[in-house]
């Protein structure tokens, strides 16, 4: 295969892959391995001036697994189209809350686990705002105390579509919030033991709270592991350029988007692989 150059972007998070290009992206049958195995070492991969278009994107994500093909505001299978453009996204409101840290996935409806992988793509970048932010959640579990870890595995918490939508919808309207509602709660363990043996803390906007804990306490404890997890020291900011592709594993990442104006011209494409795994 060619050789690749990776160059680490931050102390515990982020990578770029130096040494791919579109032309060649889907010729190296090696490369989705590889590929799969720097993620799950490094969290974020950065692929700069690759300029995918939407169709070699979802060739390159089917190399990697199962990829979500339910309609996204675009013309081709397996892309959703993220702008806060309502024009271009007609549900672009809810994006609104990946301006908080998230899991992508983790209130998804019935049997559906987070997902495995993100792909996103930048085809117009915000004049102002919409950098994407990424912390290892894998790191802030290997950094807490023996007895916190002793103390946090057998605690369980319930994740909502609510939850992460009332951080920028404090106000809701009754059709809003039965929106919402319609999509059941998750309860999932606040540690992930995954099948590698590694393990992560599960946080994030949907976090509503800790079964068992009284809604002061569960709130300071999942608020308190929140800021610990994202420190500045701990985070990859990525300030996108036109062209730059960020592969991130969500089973081990927590991100956020910058905010950015509602009128921006700010245009990504993403595509899912979708996750095989259960959070345990
Ligand atoms: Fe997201």
């Amino acid at each position: 295969m060619n050789t690749l150059t990776i160059r680490r972007l931050s102390e515990r998070v982020g990578a770029e892959i130096i040494g791919v290009d579109r032309d060649t992206l889907l010729d190296d049958k090696t490369l989705p391995d590889h590929v799969l195995e720097l993620l799950e070492e490094h969290g974020v991969l950065v692929f700069r001036d690759l300029h995918l278009d939407a169709r070699t994107q979802v060739a390159f994500a089917r190399t990697l697994g199962d990829i979500d093909t339910s309609p996204g505001h675009h013309a081709v299978e397996g892309i959703y189209r993220v702008s806060l453009d309502t024009a271009k996204n007609t549900s672009a409101s809810y994006l609104r809350a990946t301006f908080d840290w998230h899991i992508d996935g983790c209130t998804a409806d019935g049997d559906i686990h987070p997902q495995h992988a993100t792909i996103l793509s930048a085809h117009a970048v915000a004049a102002r705002g919409g950098e994407t932010e990424f912390a290892s959640t894998y790191d802030a579990y290997d950094a807490l105390g023996d007895d916190e870890k002793t103390d946090l595995l057998g605690l369980r918490v319930v994740h909502s579509l609510e939850a992460s939508q009332r951080l920028v919808t404090p106000d809701p309207t009754s059709e809003q919030l039965a929106v919402w509602r319609a999509r059941p709660p998750k309860v999932h363990p606040l540690v992930w033991t995954h099948r590698t043996g590694r393990r992560s803390l599960v946080l994030g906007a949907s976090t509503d709270h800790v079964v068992g804990k009284d809604t002061d306490e569960s709130r300071a404890l999942l608020d308190d592991l929140l800021r610990r997890c994202t420190r500045a020291d701990r985070v990859y900011r990525h300030t996108w350029s036109v062209g730059d592709t960020v592969i991130w594993d969500n089973r081990g990442v927590i991100h956020r988007a910058a905010p950015y104006e509602p009128d921006s011209e700010r245009e990504m494409l993403r595509t899912t692989v979708l996750g095989d795994e259960p959070i345990q």
